[in-house]
């Protein structure tokens, strides 16, 4: 690509441009990298000068739009250039964004992986041309070359789905403390996308808080689909869980039997599920159905009786933590880690800096979503973003 002088430019940049176009080719193959590129002494550099790659998986949910959106603001603030990119939850649209990234000069890269396993090349080349890549929230697998990982305890987040699918059912009180039901009642579970790393701890966490239950006939799974393989939603599509829950209420629901719960990993899966059980007559007092993300159209759901709960992730202070990693990283200094045991990628344990998580049921939407600014009140009424 020719080089185009932008204001702001290194001198170093402006003198390889005028070298000419051939120059600036072998001078590329010699120091390994177009642009600053992180080999070069990016902590003498000013903003201006640096340029931060953020890869995003998709713009069909809500959060990836806010994460990117937050992420993209607090690093122009600062004076960095950022290329946002997201990839429709593609991954060979992913793998070409990524790779475009580095050519193009990236200092550092932030990327939301749509599958954990499939960056292997494009993380090598980014470690080749030494520039620091942060997992933002999904852990990226299977490389070395992953430096940071910023995210949420989301082994918590499953708990809290969990807990949150027993307090609605009355087996728990919110104390934690044991509620009136006794049961048996029937539950269905559903888990996230096999390929994100994510969907595994929180299926595990949510597992390991229910399974008591299972076993002592409190709960019952009337479908008998516990693994996390038969919950599994490819790519986390609200279609394709409702198509599930459509299949699991004709195959195991067609005695008169009623779905008491439902554990759902997502809120766009939750929407899915209650379309479903909508659609097959169930109104009023609805089966109790939990989430994660905290979208708004869920929010109004919650708040209207419908939806049971969600778990709430700040992506503002998700975005903070990955912009204090860039910087750390641009400044060539370590990012602090909260967590350097969990998160074993299989080829590193990677060091992580991770968020708390909160569960939201519709008493907690004022203080949690409203009052801290992450939604208005009449966004909640509207079930839409302004
Ligand atoms: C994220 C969740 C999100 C899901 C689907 C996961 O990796 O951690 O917050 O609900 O992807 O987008």
């Amino acid at each position: 690509m020719a080089y185009e002088p932008r204001r702001g430019d290194s001198l170093n940049k402006r003198l390889l441009a005028a070298l000419g176009a051939a120059a600036v080719a072998l001078s590329l193959a010699a120091c390994s990298g177009e642009g600053a590129g992180s080999g070069t002494d990016t902590a003498n550099q000013a903003p201006t000068d640096l340029t931060i790659g953020v890869s995003m998986p998709t713009q069909t949910s809500e959060r990836w739009i806010a994460d990117g959106n937050s992420v993209k603001e607090k690093l122009t603030a600062k004076g960095y250039k950022v290329d946002l990119q997201y990839a429709g939850d593609d991954i060979p649209t992913q793998s070409q964004q990524v790779d475009q990234m580095i050519t193009q000069g990236a200092d550092v890269l932030i990327i939301a992986a749509i599958d954990g396993t499939a960056l292997s090349s494009q993380l090598q080349a980014a470690a080749d041309k030494k520039i620091p890549v942060i997992s933002y929230d999904r852990l990226i697998r299977d490389s070395k070359n992953v430096d940071f990982y910023v995210s949420f305890d989301n082994y918590k987040v499953g708990v809290a789905q969990a807990t949150a699918l027993l307090v609605g059912l009355g087996v728990l009180n919110k104390d934690g403390s044991e509620g009136t039901a006794k049961g048996p009642l029937n539950v269905e579970l559903f888990a996230g996308s096999l390929d994100d790393n994510n969907a595994h701890f929180f299926f595990d966490g949510a597992m390991d808080t229910l399974k008591p239950f299972i076993d002592k006939g409190t709960l019952v799974v009337k479908s008998k689909q516990t693994s996390i393989e038969q919950a599994a939603t490819l790519r986390w599509q609200q279609e394709t869980a409702q198509k599930r829950m459509e299949d699991l209420l004709t195959s195991s629901y067609n005695d008169g039997a009623k779905v008491a719960g439902v554990l759902s990993p997502y809120d766009g899966l939750s929407r899915g599920i209650i379309t479903a059980l909508q659609n097959a007559g169930y109104k009023g007092k609805m089966p109790v159905v939990t989430g994660q993300d905290a979208e708004i159209a869920s929010v109004k759901l919650i708040n209207d009786g419908v939806q049971s709960s969600t778990v709430f992730k700040d992506t503002r202070l998700l975005a903070e933590q990955a912009v204090t990693a860039a910087e750390a990283f641009l400044k060539k200094a370590t990012p602090e880690a909260n967590d350097t045991k969990t998160y074993d990628n299989g080829v590193k344990v990677v060091p992580s800096y991770l968020l708390p998580v909160e569960t939201v049921y519709k008493d907690d939407i004022q203080k949690s979503l409203i009052d801290s600014g992450y939604w208005t009140a009449d966004e909640v009424k509207a079930g839409q973003a302004k």
